[in-house]
């Protein structure tokens, strides 16, 4: 026997370099005196586009790894590498650049501006970008027309469904053409038909390339996933089968 005979028979891919690369992060946070390990130690490499879902019981550190993957918060310790940058000392001005141009956030309160249209709500994520209002009126328009909302712009909040606020929210995360989409609990408010159409829609972004990271309580939508993880007492353990 050669030692090409233990080669692995699924060719990889030379040119495919991880989108994010964890090594050994942990976050503590501190409440009162007292320590919280909300993160242990999360090792793991995430693909461009996979998607991921992280299921788990609750207090285990889904929302946790989430806001540490969005550049929202920086690890107590290890390496969080983004597309080979390292999150985990860059600057906060860094991380907000990165944040505004290259990562969606979707969270399970919908989150939008209950005094603005649908088409105002989306804008507002271009507002870092330096965009003219030509381009920006252009965008809002193709991204709320790739959620089905074309018709909706003029609405407010108040006057959409959940799922149709959901499916804004999402335009307003894709608006900025990002990387990855990362979603906590995004279908948690919704009903079953309604948790449907979001999940088609997060599969067709995820086959246009969007790297999609769901946390989910759901195992219907994690049943959608390429891979799935969970993580309970702050480590990450692969559960696809
Ligand atoms: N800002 C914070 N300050 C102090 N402790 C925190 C903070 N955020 C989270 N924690 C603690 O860290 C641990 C992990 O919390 P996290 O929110 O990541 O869990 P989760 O898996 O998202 O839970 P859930 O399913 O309920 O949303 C919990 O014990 C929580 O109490
Ligand atoms: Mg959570």
């Amino acid at each position: 026997m050669t030692i090409a005979d233990l080669e692995p028979t699924t060719p990889r891919r030379e040119d495919e370099h991880p989108l994010y690369r964890v090594a050994g992060v942990t976050r503590t946070y501190t409440q009162k005196g007292r320590i919280v390990k909300a993160l242990t130690g999360v090792d793991l490499d995430i693909m461009p586009g996979e998607f991921v879902t992280i299921q788990g019981p609750t207090g285990g550190g889904k929302s946790t790894l989430l806001q540490l993957l969005g550049a929202l918060d920086t690890p107590s310790t290890g390496s969080l590498l983004l597309d080979g940058r390292e999150l985990a000392s860059a600057s906060a001005k860094e991380l907000g650049r990165i944040r505004a141009q290259e990562i969606g956030f979707v969270f399970q309160g919908f989150n939008l501006i209950p005094t603005l249209t649908a088409t105002e709500n989306v804008d507002m994520a271009l507002e870092p970008l330096g965009l003219d209002r030509a381009q920006r009126r252009t965008r809002v328009a193709e991204a709320l027309a790739h959620v089905g909302l074309d018709d909706r712009g003029d609405h407010l909040p108040t006057e959409l469904s959940g799922g149709q606020q959901q499916r804004v929210a999402i335009a307003r995360a894709i608006v900025k053409r990002p990387r990855v989409l990362l979603a906590d609990e995004p279908t948690g408010n919704l009903d079953e038909s309604m948790r449907d159409e979001i999940l088609t829609l997060l599969e067709s972004l995820c086959a246009e390339g969007i790297t999609i990271i769901v946390v989910t309580h759901d195992s219907a939508v994690a049943r959608h996933a390429t891979r799935r993880l969970r993580l309970t007492k702050g480590v990450v353990q692969d559960i696809t089968k």
